[in-house]
């Protein structure tokens, strides 16, 4: 049986999402096509577990190469930095699957002299137009600081995949996670649109990106003019649906009632990471209501405290009243005594971050159940 972990669900661990998984997969798998992803969804959905699974099933095949780089472990917020991570991932893909004679380490090239990567280049025979390209770029990097060179300088580490993905008759798979992270860097956006730029002109490359800040997603992929706009299919990743929450707990308990599911799926939504943090404090013992209230005192207090401190103090107490029950704007004004400006002010953050729904003209809703009954509990009363 699996173990209840927080960490993106791999191997057994993984549950459900087959639709989705075989899409992406499909369409990816195909080497005629070019077209690419940008998977979204809220916090702690199972985007990243979503990846690792495509990456997993791709891989299978060995005229795929598949890049995973994650936005949030790059350390130095640079474009230049950005793009050697990325050539950097894309190398080692092909190191791994043993398409690339060189061993060393693209980053630790990056670093040495340039006559001694040339050197070390030219003494594991690295040959032709992959040589040309890591020449190249390797000769932009001693330069760099000019800034003519520094657009050719990305443009040309944005074709790394597709140069080695050419001369080794393969399809390159690049997968950004975290994607919204771009938007922090410097000149992040313009980077958004070289990266498309160059990914327009690619033919045996497709990229899939991920994240959970959809107002960023907007701005570089989901909204009309927007850099990837119709370059990347969207895909909404949504909660466990009540039969995949089912199979869930089937796959780590064991066995389950209808009727537990059901309680268990309304005060979750699906939310996959909470049913692993539930079932990591309680291993789902005894009735839905006792499992919560456990669950609430054993961790999810802590959790949720500090989702609570992250918000400003009026955000604080707008929620509150969203938790008491109060859903239409006027009636939240009242109850925190502002005037109804002051709410709708607020409200677009707590919208965007995902904390709150609007369900109709007026009317707001706290998006996560278990979080607006643990409100309840110990803010509220
Ligand atoms: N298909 C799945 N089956 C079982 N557990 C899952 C599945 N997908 C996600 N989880 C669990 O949910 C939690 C969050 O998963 P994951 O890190 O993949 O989500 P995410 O959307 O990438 O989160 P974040 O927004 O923090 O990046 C983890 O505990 C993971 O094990
Ligand atoms: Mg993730």
């Amino acid at each position: 049986m699996a173990e209840f972990i927080l960490t993106p669900a791999i191997g057994d661990n993984f549950i459900g999402r087959e639709t989705l998984v075989q899409e992406l997969v499909e369409e990816l798998h195909n080497k005629k096509s070019h077209i690419g992803f940008c998977l979204y969804g809220r916090r702690r959905v199972g985007k990243t577990s979503i990846l690792i699974k495509v990456r997993q099933l791709l891989e299978e095949d060995k005229k795929l190469v598949v890049a995973y780089l994650s936005l949030y472990d790059i350390a130095d917020l640079s474009p230049t930095t950005f793009a050697e991570e990325l050539m950097d991932a894309i190398v080692h893909a092909y190191q791994e699957k043993g398409l690339l004679p060189l061993k060393i380490r693209i980053k630790d090239l990056l670093k040495s002299p340039l006559s001694i990567a040339s050197e070390l280049l030219k003494s594991v025979k690295v040959e032709g137009v992959v040589a040309e390209h890591i020449k190249l770029i390797l000769e932009f990097k001693k330069e760099r600081g000019d800034d003519n060179n520094y657009s050719e300088y990305i443009r040309q580490a944005f074709n790394t995949g597709e140069v080695l993905a050419k001369s080794t008759s393969t399809k390159c798979i690049i997968i950004l996670d975290e994607f919204p992270e771009v938007v922090k860097f410097k000149n992040g956006l313009q980077l958004v649109k070289m990266l498309r730029t160059q990914y327009e002109l690619q033919r045996a490359t497709a990229i899939m990106i991920s994240g959970s800040i959809k107002r960023t997603l907007d701005i570089v992929a989901l909204s009309e003019g927007s850099p990837f706009y119709k370059q990347l299919v969207p895909k909404h990743l949504l909660p466990f649906t009540e039969q995949e929450t089912a199979e869930f707990i089937k796959s780590y308990i064991g066995k389950v009632g209808k009727k537990e599911v059901e309680e268990l799926y309304d005060i979750t939504s699906g939310l996959p990471f909470y049913l692993q943090f539930i079932g990591r404090s309680t291993k789902y013992a005894g009735g839905i209501r006792d499992i919560i209230d456990t669950f609430i005192a054993q961790e999810g207090d802590l959790f949720f405290r500090e989702e609570f401190e992250k918000l400003s103090d009026k955000e604080k107490i707008i929620v509150a009243a969203l938790a008491n029950g109060t859903e239409n704007l006027v009636g939240i004004a009242k109850n925190i005594t502002e005037p109804a400006t002051t709410v709708s002010r607020y409200l677009p953050n707590l919208i965007e971050e995902d904390i709150v729904e609007k369900k109709s003209r007026g009317t707001y809703a706290l998006v996560d159940k278990l979080f607006a009954h643990w409100l309840k509990k110990r803010i509220v009363e």
